[in-house]
């Protein structure tokens, strides 16, 4: 393939960024990375090192030690695959507050350009338009209702036997909105030239469909 695809799709937790992006990279035989699991995974490893959630000497020491890689979609952190360790509330909250750290988004956010610089890819994640991938020309947002994006998380859980309820999802779905869209550093927003897709009433091919033309007509 001749022509370089670097796409960026951001948009708040549930709104189908994941779904979409992989099914994007699939059709257009490019690679997906997943940001949102890079910060799953220093989440993961701060919980187990017992580290405090504070921004602190140790934690950039934990940093320059960490290693966080993607192949065939699946994550390693440090040579182990923990992509189904990740997927846990505990971690989207540890996730949620260590991304709110400088020094955790500096070291990520390098890894995700220099994974970028090397291939064409499909990025999602909350700064991918605005910080990671600022120059690209082919940036969404996609959200959705918090009603609707707890639904699909909820359902989603179910599937997988956990027993959150609707409320707690939804109030947890909106907790995290705060959080992501009120931090200091690289808060989640809409880059100006990004299109936003409002996937509340569109179907997860309506979605694929719509970027794959955007991107292929520019
Ligand atoms: O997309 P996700 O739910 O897996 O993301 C986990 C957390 O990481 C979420 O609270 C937001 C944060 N995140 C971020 O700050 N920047 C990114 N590029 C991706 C995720």
């Amino acid at each position: 393939m001749s022509e370089r695809f670097r796409i960026a799709i951001d948009g708040p937790s549930g709104a189908g960024k994941s779904t979409v992006a992989k099914l994007v990279a699939s059709r257009l035989g490019i690679e997906y990375i997943d940001t949102g699991a890079m910060y799953r995974a220093i989440g993961l490893k701060m919980l187990r090192l017992g580290l405090e959630m504070e921004e602190n000497d140790e934690l950039q020491k934990m940093l320059d030690e960490t290693d966080v890689d993607f192949e065939k979609e699946r994550i390693y952190l440090d040579g182990e695959d923990v992509s189904d360790l990740i997927r846990t509330q505990e971690i989207s909250k540890a996730a949620s507050d260590c991304s709110a750290f400088r020094i955790v988004r500096e070291k990520l956010v390098e890894l995700q350009r220099a994974m970028g610089d090397r291939k064409s890819i499909i990025m999602d994640g909350r700064d991918i338009g605005t910080v990671v991938l600022k120059d690209s020309k082919q940036k969404f947002y996609l959200t959705a209702t918090a009603e609707e994006r707890a639904m699909r998380r909820y359902l989603e859980l179910r599937e997988k036997g956990t027993s959150e309820g609707y409320e707690q999802v939804l109030e947890d779905v909106i907790k995290r909105d705060y959080n992501d869209s009120h931090r200091d550093v690289s808060p989640l927003r809409q880059a100006e030239d990004a299109v936003l897709i409002d996937s509340t009433n569109m179907t997860i091919d309506e979605v694929v469909n719509f970027i794959i033309d955007s991107v292929t007509s520019q």
